[in-house]
């Protein structure tokens, strides 16, 4: 079988880390890489081994030597990447969230299923083995309380993709959807939401932070942040056994399980696995497999997020 060939859109912090990752993965290679400046795809092909760079997004989605699109664009920008490479009729892979707002993510969603090509959503923290391990391990019992933070002080730039509107910027769509995303893998959807939180002068949210509360009292405490340093980490809490997942919890290395009639468990990982690895194993898998969506990571669920995540926002203004 050939080797899957990967295009990715854009040249920023992710792209070059993923686009890495793919180059050394068995079974699949960086093919093209597509940039707003050709200087830039070129630096970006030659590092990665790429045979070919495009100075434009839409060449990148056209390019006949391209299975899948990878898009590494901020998420105001991931419709249109995607747009372009479904109506070429190429595999999506589209960085977290998939887009920055309810309809972008509808409708990139509608025309994928439409044109009956594969789409996810790159939540990697679904692929880690050791949260796998805790979603699925019965000695949890019931749980009843997730809790989870990420935030880190991020200087005010209204410029940068993470304070800027016009980027998607905001803590909830880049920091806020990995713990909403923990308690939606281990609680599903919450009844309700209570948040609050401050935004920024640009108008994107800088903070927030609250409950999902869930049929039976069962909930998640939840923060997000660009304002402070926080623990980063995660403690889930069942009626049989509970973890922490330590620090950085959406992308662990180390989970400590203990219980009232159990001996403390360290969970760690395959210092192999860097993380990004399973999405794209996924990805080549169900292309391979002729599905075009994950069941590790389905496309209503991440729909549901951005629902989620947009509700959240609303509470804060
Ligand atoms: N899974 C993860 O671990 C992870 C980590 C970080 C970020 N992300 C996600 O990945 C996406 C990109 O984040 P990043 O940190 O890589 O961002 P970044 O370093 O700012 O890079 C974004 C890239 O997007 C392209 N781009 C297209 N339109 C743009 C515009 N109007 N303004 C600025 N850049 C534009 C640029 O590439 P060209 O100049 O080459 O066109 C730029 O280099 C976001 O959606 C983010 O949520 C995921």
């Amino acid at each position: 079988m050939k080797d899957l060939a990967w295009g990715i859109a854009a040249t920023g912090v992710i792209a070059g880390k993923v686009g890495a990752v793919i180059a050394a993965e068995p079974g699949m290679r960086v093919a093209a890489v597509g940039s707003r400046d050709l200087g830039r795809a070129r630096a970006m092909a030659s590092a990665l081994g790429a045979e070919s760079a495009h100075g434009s997004y839409a060449e990148l989605c056209a390019d006949p030597g391209v299975d899948v699109v990878y898009v590494a664009t901020p998420h105001a920008q991931h419709l249109e990447v995607a747009e372009a490479a479904i109506a070429a009729g190429k595999a999506v892979l589209c960085e977290k969230p998939l887009a920055a707002s309810v309809a972008d993510a509808e409708r990139m969603v509608r025309l994928a299923r439409e044109a009956g090509v594969f789409l996810m959503e790159a939540m990697w923290t679904r692929f880690n083995p050791l949260i796998q391990r805790v979603a699925a391990d019965p000695r949890f019992g019931e749980i009843r309380s997730v809790q989870a933070s990420f935030g880190f002080k991020a200087p005010y730039d209204p410029a940068h993709r993470l304070w800027a509107p016009e980027l998607g910027g905001g803590a909830l769509l880049d920091l806020g959807i990995y713990p909403f995303g923990l308690a939606q893998l281990l609680l599903g959807m919450p009844s309700r939401l209570h948040v609050t939180g401050s935004l920024a002068p640009s108008g994107v949210d800088a903070e927030a932070g609250g409950v999902l509360v869930y049929p039976g009292g069962r909930r998640a405490l939840v923060e997000c942040s660009l304002l402070g340093s926080y623990a980063n980490d995660a403690r889930v809490v069942g009626t049989g056994m509970r973890a922490h997942i330590k620090a950085p919890f959406w992308a662990p290395e180390q989970v400590v399980l203990s219980g009232p009639s159990m001996e403390t468990e360290e969970l760690v990982l395959d210092p192999a696995d860097n993380g990004y690895a399973g999405e794209l194993r996924e990805v080549r898998d169900a292309i391979a497999e002729g599905r075009t969506e994950s069941a590790i990571m389905p496309l209503d669920e991440s729909l549901a997020m951005m629902g989620l995540l947009a509700d959240a926002r609303e509470q804060l203004s």
